[in-house]
């Protein structure tokens, strides 16, 4: 059964709806490992409170090669084949990608190519967009930047906050990432170039 190793920073929703979807059996695989790169992210707890292996490898100071090392060898001694990066506030260096090609998934709070990078909801309700959303893509060495398996759509309300946007946002959130690791998971596609064609 395919190991899924899941990468946060925080909260971790997005993990704990992965999580409830390999619970419910909606989707084939495990869950090897989490690693949070903050000891206190909520994730790691919720992790542990679901009896998961719950890792916490600090990345504070640390230079990111010597860091990315680190968890290229956590994920390959719980043999994980697909990394899920779930709210994960860190790049990844070059040679980390180079260990999981095509085998590592991102979500991100808009419709990429727009708003990459941080406060994506508050870039998309500052730019005034009226259609926004969320994205499930590769991550290849560029930022929020690879080949795009799903995307929702998500629309901006007149009154909205950055709070609002971003909690309708995350709904959307919670349902594409599970669907895109069944994507992933099937391998019904091919990569053409930055188009994943699915067969
Ligand atoms: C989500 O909005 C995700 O798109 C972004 O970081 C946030 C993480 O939220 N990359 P959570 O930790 O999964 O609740």
């Amino acid at each position: 059964m395919t190991r899924l190793g899941i990468l946060l920073s925080g909260r971790g929703s997005n993990f704990e709806a992965i999580a409830d979807n390999v619970a419910a059996g909606s989707i084939d695989a495990q869950i090897a490992v989490v690693i949070g790169n903050r000891a206190e992210a909520r994730g790691l707890e919720a992790a542990r409170q679901r009896g998961l292996n719950a890792v916490s490898i600090p990345s504070k100071g640390l230079d990111r090669e010597i860091y990315d090392r680190m968890l290229v060898e956590e994920l390959h001694r719980n043999a994980v084949d697909l990394v899920c990066l779930a709210g994960f506030m860190r790049l990844l260096s070059a040679s980390f990608i180079r260990e999981f090609p095509n085998r590592i998934l991102n979500i991100h709070p808009s419709l990429l190519p727009a708003f990459p990078g941080l406060d994506a909801q508050h870039q998309a309700l500052a730019h005034g967009v009226k259609i926004t959303g969320c994205t499930v893509h590769f991550v290849d060495e560029d930022l929020d930047a690879g080949p795009i398996l799903i995307q929702a759509a998500v629309p901006v309300l007149n009154d909205d906050t950055v709070e609002a946007l971003s909690e309708r946002i995350l709904r959307e959130e919670h349902r594409i990432y599970s669907e895109a690791i069944r994507l992933a998971l099937a391998g019904a596609y091919r990569v053409e170039g930055r188009r994943i064609i699915f067969c």
